[in-house]
């Protein structure tokens, strides 16, 4: 029985983040009484990357789980791994709502969200009291007061709150609800942020005696160039990996006639196209030297399957997996395993 079948129709008809939240709360909720061993778990498939061992190859991506609460229920979802923030040094309240929009006839999202989260040491606390035994990504972000020129101070702030329970680091460079956040993946700003976060971790390196790899999420809105100016700058420093990618501004081909003009990010099917093209342009750059993890309009099997043979590693889901629950997942490992 897929149960989220039965749970779906009765989540959409709330606001999007009240069911957002509702959702996170039950899976909670499921987790501490056990009722998540329902839900079938796909065969696990150890993959190595970054020196780390991942269950299976299929991940959660940041956003939906900012302040790590359900850790455990989604592990029971099936993920190989799970990445949870942006998480910011301090505690903020995020953009104004209503700032989360359901685009159905496009399986789609947008949101605006603005880096709503409780901050590190809440996170930090959640994450120690998980029992998931997989692979745990961090991911960081700046507080919104923060200007743009001290950026860098508040992401290496966050990486020394997170360290001792990261997996990895992922530092967001390209959420389009922070103004400015994405000048941060270009030029002088993107050398200046790479170095600052390398110092900081070889000090964190020493005193943890765990090199924690650093991952950098890009945007996909960027041209060709725009990524070979990145890429060589991730090979300069030595950066771990690259996520491909975060939400669009973009808006064209949509259905969807009530939402489609809110600002922020767009995500789901629309994005899966733009978001394998940039997925072609960094590996033909990065090859094997950086692995890179693709998320990005993944809602079906194939998409998965098409993420994996265009050179990503390791692949993550968010918005089909609110609109399809934890079958996408299984779906997506079995596909992936049957490789
Ligand atoms: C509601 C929402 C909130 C998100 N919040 C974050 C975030 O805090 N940090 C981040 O790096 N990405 C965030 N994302 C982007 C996702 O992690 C992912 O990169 C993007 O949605 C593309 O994948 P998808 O098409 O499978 O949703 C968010 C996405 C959505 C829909």
């Amino acid at each position: 029985m897929n149960i989220y079948n039965l749970i779906r129709p009765l989540l959409f008809k709330l606001p999007a983040e009240t069911a957002h939240n509702l959702g996170l709360c039950a899976l909670n909720l499921a987790a501490k009484t056990g009722i998540t061993s329902l839900i079938s778990k796909p065969k696990s498939a150890i993959t190595e990357v970054m020196g780390l061992k991942f269950t299976n190859p299929v991940g959660l991506a940041a956003g939906l789980d900012k302040n790590g609460c359900a850790i455990d229920g989604l592990a029971a979802c099936g993920f190989g791994f799970i990445e949870v923030g942006t998480v910011t040094p301090k505690a903020q309240n995020g953009n104004p709502k209503p700032r989360l929009f359901r685009l159905p006839e496009d399986e789609a999202l947008i949101n605006r969200m603005g880096f709503n989260n409780l901050g590190t040491t809440n996170l930090v606390t959640n994450i120690k009291r998980a029992k998931f035994h997989g692979v745990i990504g961090v991911n960081i972000g700046k507080n919104l007061t923060t200007s743009i020129e001290n950026a860098h101070l508040d992401y290496c702030s966050a990486l020394k709150d997170v360290y001792g329970v990261a997996d990895y680091v992922a530092v967001n460079l390209s959420s389009p609800n922070t103004p400015d956040l994405r000048h941060l993946q270009f030029g002088d700003e993107l050398k200046i942020m790479l170095q600052t976060l390398l110092n900081e971790r070889e000090n964190l390196a020493n005193i943890h005696a765990r090199n924690v790899p650093l991952l950098i999420k890009i945007a996909p809105d960027l041209n060709e160039n725009e990524i070979k100016q990145i890429s060589s700058t991730l090979l300069e420093f030595g950066i771990n990996g690259v996520i491909a990618t975060n939400t669009t501004l973009e808006r064209s081909n949509l259905q969807n006639t009530s939402y489609r003009n809110e600002t922020g990010g767009l995500s789901g099917k629309p994005l899966f196209n733009l978001s394998n093209q940039i997925i072609s342009q960094l590996h033909a750059q990065l090859g094997n030297k950086i692995p890179i993890i693709a998320a990005g309009g993944i809602v079906s099997a194939d998409d998965a399957l098409t993420k994996i043979k265009l050179g990503a590693k390791l692949v993550q889901l968010y918005t089909g997996f609110i609109y399809q629950g934890p079958n996408l997942v299984r779906e997506c490992v079995k596909a992936l395993n049957l490789r």
